[in-house]
């Protein structure tokens, strides 16, 4: 149960399973009254108003990824850091070498089979009554199309959604990984070493591939290749990116299209609207609604100083729906006019899968619609993801 300590007292806690399911007035509540939050027992700050955010994100000297960005890491010293987990200019470094593997241009020719795959997920749940949207489509979508990036043969996709599932999963009231996860984790990056080792032998047409081969300019002026760990930090990062939060988005958009019934039938008259709901969607219900950041100098903020070596964490969820920045903030409208969110993150670490994201996003709502104009979903059904980084649907029955 949400531990509030009085009635009024701005409260929030990223482990509590209600607060996870409807953390919406919790956020309004550090938004109005504590726009600075601390929260004792788990010692972190928080900022939850869309300005306060996007100027912390823009600002890395001061609020560093780079020693951790996950409310469980921060502070903690990285084995494999990947680039989400380096500051500029080192990040920068290795940005450049994959950020034009995932331009919209680059990922465009994805589209028939993303609406290929999705087919064969929707089409045998045509006619029943019943489903799991999540288990039969939205968690099974995002791994086949990031697998075959990244050149996973088809065989191995499920093994590797439910490894990389448990890397995001925590139990109630448990900061850290179940020994189950931990085992599921070692079996990933056996996995991936594995694949990075025989594509060294034998290159593919394949992203593994690329990035071997991949040249970048180091910050002394040297250049070189990536290193074994630099290729599997960079395989591992991709990997479990683009699943959870895809399968996310697209859990809740049923949730949403569901509560929303207006505003589902105004797709499915016109679709074209998809691609602009997405974006509604992802300001709406961020799948990824907390950035974890390392205070690396004492900073003033709404007049109180936040000690260097804190754990600060930018609530992008809670900015989505400030209503300093958006009219209406709580209304679900598929055709809004959304000037910026900051739900794919916002500065250096912008997303990078964030052109994949709304095609995959928009392809799973335009087949799911078109399919199933009408359904329902009891928000009670509803099963959350148990993880503190990660916000949206583990399961959602969905009747039709
Ligand atoms: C709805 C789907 C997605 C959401 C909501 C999302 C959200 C985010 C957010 C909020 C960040 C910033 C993290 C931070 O500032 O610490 C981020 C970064 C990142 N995302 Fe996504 N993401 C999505 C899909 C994807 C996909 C499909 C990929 C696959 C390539 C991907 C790969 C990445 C990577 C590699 C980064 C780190 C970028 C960097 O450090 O420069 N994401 N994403």
């Amino acid at each position: 149960m949400s531990q509030e300590p009085s009635r009024g007292t701005p409260y929030w806690d990223p482990y509590d399973d209600d607060l996870r399911r409807s953390p919406y007035a919790a956020w309004q509540g550090l938004r109005d009254d504590a726009p600075l939050y601390y929260n004792e027992r788990y010692d972190f700050f928080a900022l939850s108003r869309f300005e306060d955010v996007m100027e912390a994100s823009l600002d890395a000297s001061t609020f560093s990824s780079a020693k951790g960005v996950t409310l469980d890491t921060i502070g903690t010293e990285r084995e494999l850091a990947s680039m989400i987990e380096l500051d500029p200019p080192h990040h920068d470094v290795l940005r450049r070498v994959v950020g034009r593997w995932f331009t919209p241009r680059a990922i465009g020719h994805l589209e028939q089979r993303i609406r290929t795959l999705c087919a064969g997920y929707l089409d045998p749940l045509v006619g029943r009554e019943r489903f799991d949207i999540v288990g039969e489509f939205t968690a099974r979508l995002p791994v086949m199309v990031i697998s075959s990036l990244l050149g996973f043969p088809e065989e191995d996709h499920d093994n590797l959604r439910i490894w990389s599932d448990a890397q995001v999963h925590r139990e109630d009231g448990e900061e850290e990984r179940s020994a189950e996860a931990l085992a599921d984790s070692d079996k990933l990056h056996g996995y991936y070493w594995n694949t990075i080792v025989e594509r060294r032998a034998n290159p593919q047409n394949d992203m593994v591939s690329e990035l071997i081969a991949a040249e970048m300019e180091d910050l002394d002026g040297t250049v070189r290749g990536l290193s074994d760990i630099e290729t599997m930090a960079m395989i591992m990062l991709i990997s479990i990116a683009g699943n959870e939060t895809v399968a996310r988005l697209l859990g809740s958009s049923a949730v949403v299209l569901s509560n929303w019934p207006d505003e589902r039938r105004r797709l499915v008259e016109d679709p074209s609207l998809c691609d602009n709901a997405v974006d509604e969607m992802l300001r709406f219900e961020a799948p990824s609604p907390t950035q974890g950041r390392y205070v690396a100098r004492a900073v003033e903020l709404h007049g109180q100083v936040v000690p260097e070596g804190s754990k600060m964490l930018l609530l992008t969820g809670a900015a989505g729906r400030d209503e300093r920045h958006y009219e209406r903030a709580h209304e679900f409208d598929a055709g809004r006019r959304i000037d910026r969110h900051l739900s794919l993150g916002y500065g250096a670490h912008y997303c990078l899968g964030a052109a994949l994201a709304r095609l995959e996003g928009r392809i799973g709502l335009e087949e799911m619609l078109a399919r199933f104009p009408e359904f329902h979903v009891e928000p009670d059904d509803v099963e959350y993801v148990k993880t503190n980084t990660v916000r949206g649907p583990a399961m959602c029955p969905v009747t039709v």
